[in-house]
């Protein structure tokens, strides 16, 4: 065990963990943040997308020890009201069916807008790959992203 502080959303947060705990973990089980999903676990769907200093990481293959000094943002914390261009762009689109994946999709093309702020269809494909929606939303999910472009 090693105690560490976190920046999450702005706060400082104080945790106790063992060095391999995937930073998933933490945000779920220690600091009580159920936005971020679990999926499979192995860094393969996506559902667990936050960003880390503004990148997107899968949280379930992150461990808490590489997290150091860099800001870490949840689904919580993209915006505090829901105004992130992209959360609008997703009501506008009406995006998500069973919405479990809904979190880490929004936090992959919030990433991907902040190192690319108008991307290709091509691109958003691309980067949008491995998040992985078992309804099927991706046709939504690329209008809502090329909407999201045009707002940012
Ligand atoms: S739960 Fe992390 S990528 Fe699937
Ligand atoms: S909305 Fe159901 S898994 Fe994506």
């Amino acid at each position: 065990m090693a105690n560490y502080t976190l920046k999450v959303n702005g706060e400082a947060q104080q945790v106790e963990a063992s060095p391999n705990t995937p930073l998933l973990w933490v945000l779920r089980d220690h600091l009580d943040m159920a936005g971020t999903k679990f999926g499979c676990g192995k860094g393969l769907c996506g559902a667990c997308t936050v960003h880390v200093d503004g990148a997107a990481v899968r949280s379930c293959s992150y461990p808490v020890s590489a997290v150091g000094d860099l800001e870490v943002t949840t689904i919580e914390g993209l915006s505090e009201d829901g105004s992130h261009p992209v959360q609008q762009a997703w009501l506008e689109h009406d995006v998500p069916q069973c919405g479990y994946c809904q979190a880490g999709q929004i936090m992959n093309a919030a990433a991907l807008l902040n190192k690319n702020p108008d991307p290709s269809d091509e691109e958003i494909r691309s980067e949008m790959l491995g998040n992985i929606c078992r309804c099927g939303t991706y046709t939504r999910i690329n209008k809502a992203i090329k909407t999201a472009a045009k707002k940012s």
